[in-house]
């Protein structure tokens, strides 16, 4: 490895090593849109400290970061640092573990490296584009083809209860039809784990590309698939579904959807 990967790596357990020694003092905490959309101090913090690293080393690339604390790009050109400083802030405030740091780097539209740091478990998941996919530095083997009745599924129940996105009735025989279903409660950790096979598939109604990017990466560079609930590609702009998995997988639950 050399140059910007480890760059964000070194920053990111930087980032963690913080998180870590902060995590049982007081911090302040906000509801940004309902009480289940939080924000600490902590992730503010998380943020600035990311920012700064790649910023004092590559003064000309963007930063879209899901706490806006730098300038937003307007556009997808240059090198973008996709920034998620604490993905699961519900967990860290309530579980102290299962949150992670997700950063993905886009070069002129395309996503070129990816990296999801479980903070907790100290578990670096990191992937640069045509060069696989590794965990803690150990490399991940291809994500095996898997229907949706051999799979575990990481889903929030929210899709399978009456919600304004989709209809609950097209999601729900996937949880019947599946080996099991989780969910974990940090986007760019389910999708990590679909990449190290712990479990076989990831699908939500709403993620910001600071959720799934990173996770994406990781996910195609083992040979898996990641796109909208529509089968589309992803736009890396606004919210959006995300469904992710092997081939099979993907194409499977393509069809429970669009009976
Ligand atoms: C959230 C988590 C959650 C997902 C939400 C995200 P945050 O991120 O990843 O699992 O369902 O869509 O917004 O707000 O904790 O960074
Ligand atoms: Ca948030
Ligand atoms: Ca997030
Ligand atoms: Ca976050």
């Amino acid at each position: 490895m050399q140059g910007i990967e480890l760059h964000a790596i070194d920053l990111m357990k930087r980032a963690g090593k913080y998180i870590r020694q902060m995590i049982d003092h007081a911090y302040h905490i906000e509801e940004k849109t309902n009480k289940s959309d939080l924000v600490t101090e902590i992730d503010k913090n998380v943020e600035d400290l990311l920012i700064e690293g790649i910023l004092n080393q590559y003064p000309d690339h963007h930063i879209y970061g899901e706490e806006g604390r730098a300038a937003r790009p307007e556009t997808l050109g240059g090198t973008i640092w996709f920034v998620d400083p604490i993905d699961g802030t519900m967990n860290f405030i309530r579980q102290k573990r299962h949150f992670a740091i997700s950063i993905a780097i886009m070069v002129e539209g395309e996503l070129k490296y990816g990296f999801v740091y479980d903070v907790m478990a100290d578990e670096m998941f990191h992937s640069i584009k045509g060069l696989g996919a590794y965990e803690n530095g150990i490399r991940l083997a291809p994500i095996e083809e898997k229907p949706v009745r051999e799979a575990i599924i990481c889903m929030n129940a929210t899709w399978v209860t009456a919600n304004r996105r989709i209809d609950a009735a097209l999601l729900a025989p996937l949880v019947r039809d599946a080996v099991g279903v989780r969910a974990i409660g940090a986007a760019s950790l389910e999708l990590a784990w679909v990449a190290a096979g712990r479990v076989d598939g990831y699908i939500t109604m709403r993620n910001m590309p600071w959720d799934y990017a990173a996770g994406q990466m990781l996910i195609e560079e083992l040979g898996g698939r990641v796109g909208t609930i529509e089968g589309d590609a992803m736009t890396f702009q606004e919210q959006t579904s995300v469904l992710a998995g092997s081939r099979t997988f993907v194409a499977d639950v393509l069809t429970y959807v669009n009976k």
